[in-house]
């Protein structure tokens, strides 16, 4: 295959130290305040609010720029029940059978159950598929390279443009979640990777009162 035509680094801008240092501050406060939102609020959020952080999540890297993601937004009141009822299903399972006694107990201080109220409450679903491998349109099929680390990374980048936009997001992953290919309609070549809980919090929301560690418990720097 041809390499690709290379045009000038023009998007990158270099801040001086002093201006380096305010923005990322300002970031990591901002970023610090992300948390996990498990009451949401039904009141609507403009779909073109949804796009716009689902176009920064596609910048994220990617293995051999394969972009291995699809992301399925869901805002339909009848598919949002059947994924509940869907979700519920296998939460119920999860709780009084497949979890271990290890995992259940580590879940315990966040107070999560199999009920998921939320999955019909926020105005946004946002399933995440992982494209095992790419299919063109003759049926032939592309590898993928590293999809579950590139679609972490995307992943990664839509709860922070969505926590940056005022949003509030949760993580769930109903196990298994491959009720979300059929009620969604997704191909097989693709995993659900997550279900992203999208929208305002509920205004009496409240969260875990978590820690998080400390920069020497989870960075080492090797200087010599
Ligand atoms: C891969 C992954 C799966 C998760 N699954 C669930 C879930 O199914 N239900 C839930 O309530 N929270 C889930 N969470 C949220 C975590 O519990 C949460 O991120 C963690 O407790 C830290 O809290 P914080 O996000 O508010 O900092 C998940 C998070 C990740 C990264």
């Amino acid at each position: 295959m041809a390499s690709y035509p290379t045009i000038p680094l023009h998007q990158y801008h270099e801040y001086p130290l002093d201006e380096m240092r305010e923005r990322l501050n300002d970031f990591y406060d901002n970023i610090n305040r992300r948390r996990t939102v498990r009451e949401f609020s039904a009141r609507p959020v403009p779909r073109d609010i949804i796009e716009t952080a689902l176009k920064a999540a596609n910048t994220a890297p990617s293995g051999a720029n394969l972009q291995p993601w699809h992301f399925a937004v869901v805002s339909g009141a009848e598919t949002k029940r059947r994924i509940r009822e869907a979700a519920e299903v296998e939460e119920r399972e999860f709780y009084e059978h497949r979890a271990s006694e290890e995992w259940l107990a580590a879940l315990e201080p966040l107070g999560t159950d199999d009920s998921k109220p939320f999955l019909e409450t926020a105005p946004y679903l946002i399933a995440v598929f992982l494209q095992k491998y790419g299919e063109l349109e003759d049926g032939r099929k592309v590898k993928h390279y590293y999809p579950a680390e590139s679609t972490g990374l995307a992943t990664g980048m839509l709860i922070t443009a969505l926590h940056m936009a005022g949003l509030a997001a949760l993580t769930h992953t109903p196990s298994p979640m491959k009720f979300l290919n059929q009620i969604l309609g997704r191909p097989k070549s693709e995993r659900p990777f997550l279900l992203l809980v999208v929208g305002y919090p509920a205004e009496d929301a409240a969260v875990p009162d978590i820690q998080r560690k400390p920069l020497q418990d989870f960075a080492s720097f090797i200087e010599d």
